[in-house]
């Protein structure tokens, strides 16, 4: 079956300062053969301790009184909303600037995702929810684009008023906070994905759904396993979304020795691109705020002349990337739903002039600036 590589990967696979670094990633990989030796001699492949750690180790990251583990992030966001009752003739607010697995997953349900414009740093419109709301909305589906998180406070006084569910994307988000609390604390559920280009990766895909509520665990424990009580005892029809045990043996090999310096290193590039950034006037920084501690799944920044500099950048080794360059209501799949271009003026004009920069563990102080003094040079400064 066909990857999604980018072309330029294939024209010059040695670019210097990679987006994705899957091999220096997983470099020590016969330390984590070891713990899947372990999973194999026990015949221990589906379910099993090494999930029962892995939701344990979860719970724990993310504050969360329960964690339920599934195949993957899209399976996540499923998963909660069919747990939630959202299904056939409910609406779910959400944005156009995401990735498709959000709004998929909202399709996928029966649901209709109703769109409001995201702001200048990626994240929704809270001021817009209130007029998108109807007699149909059933929840508001907020993602924390790029590792920040969304405007929760103000979110939540909205869900509470209007009696809406709250399904946060949390994919690009393990390890943020919002006003020193973890995101669990708002709403019904974060959804996590556990992707190899995710902050935390595992060899393939996996994913997570935590909560603090005991009844909506319970259901998603039984959704992600068929619905199975026991072995011969159906409570209720459900999916097989389980995590795989060999999966969730490397998930927690990352937690216990990886995740915290994988986040530390990527707050540090980022922290040290908006400092040396912010001299090039022709560059312009998604707004820091002191309550909000970000993860840096992405590094955005905007610009006009966006496609140029990304082809000067890959030109010079330094992997430029577009997260994404067409928001989903302009997208073929949404047709259905009516939207046309200039809905959704922040969305479009963000996918005219975002481009995301590497910031990943194995970059270096260096690494960032070379970027910067390639990215001033292509503004002759
Ligand atoms: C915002 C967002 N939501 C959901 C997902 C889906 O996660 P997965 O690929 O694990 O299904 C992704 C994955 O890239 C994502 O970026």
């Amino acid at each position: 079956m066909k990857n999604f590589l980018p072309s330029e990967y294939k024209k010059n696979e040695k670019l210097r300062i990679n987006h994705s670094y899957l091999v220096e990633q997983f470099s020590d990989y016969t330390k984590v053969f070891k713990e899947i030796e372990k999973v194999v001699k026990k015949g221990d492949y589906t379910l099993g301790k090494e999930v029962d750690l892995c939701e344990k180790n979860f719970a724990k990251r993310t504050g969360a009184k329960f964690a339920i583990s599934v195949g993957n992030g899209t399976d996540a966001l499923l998963l909660s909303l069919k747990a939630l009752g959202v299904g056939q003739g409910d609406e779910v607010i959400t944005v156009p600037y995401t990735f498709v697995a959000t709004v998929g997953s909202i399709v996928t349900a029966g649901a209709k995702p109703v769109f409001v414009d995201v702001k200048d740093d990626y994240n929704i419109d809270e001021n817009q929810i209130v007029s998108a709301i109807t007699k149909k909305t059933k929840a508001i589906m907020p993602v924390h684009w790029a590792g920040r998180p969304c405007e929760m406070d103000k979110i939540l006084s909205i869900a509470k008023k209007y009696n809406l569910k709250v399904v946060q994307d949390s994919a690009h988000i393990i390890g943020a906070k919002y006003k020193n609390n973890y995101l669990v604390n708002y709403g019904d559920v974060c959804t996590y994905s556990m992707h190899p280009l995710k902050n935390l990766n595992v060899w393939g895909d996996g994913g997570f759904i935590v909560t603090n509520k005991k009844e909506l665990a319970k259901k998603l424990y039984l959704i992600r396993n068929h619905g199975l009580k026991d072995r011969n005892n159906v409570e209720i029809f459900g999916y097989n979304s389980r995590l795989d045990t060999i999966q969730a043996a490397v998930a927690n090999y990352k937690m216990k020795f990886k995740l915290d310096n994988i986040t530390k290193k990527r707050i540090e590039n980022s922290k040290l691109l908006d400092k040396l950034l912010a001299k090039n006037e022709n560059v312009i920084l998604v707004k820091r705020e002191k309550y909000l501690k970000e993860v840096f799944h992405l590094y955005h920044i905007n610009v006009n002349k966006r496609d140029s500099l990304q082809k000067f950048l890959i030109k010079n080794d330094i992997d430029a990337k577009v997260h994404y360059p067409i928001p989903i209501h302009l997208q073929k799949a949404a047709k259905f739903l009516k939207y046309k271009k200039g809905d959704f003026p922040v969305s479009e004009k963000l996918a005219k002039t975002s481009l995301s920069l590497p910031v990943h563990e194995f970059i270096n102080k260096k690494h960032v600036a070379h970027v910067v003094n390639t990215i001033n040079k292509f503004y002759k400064l």
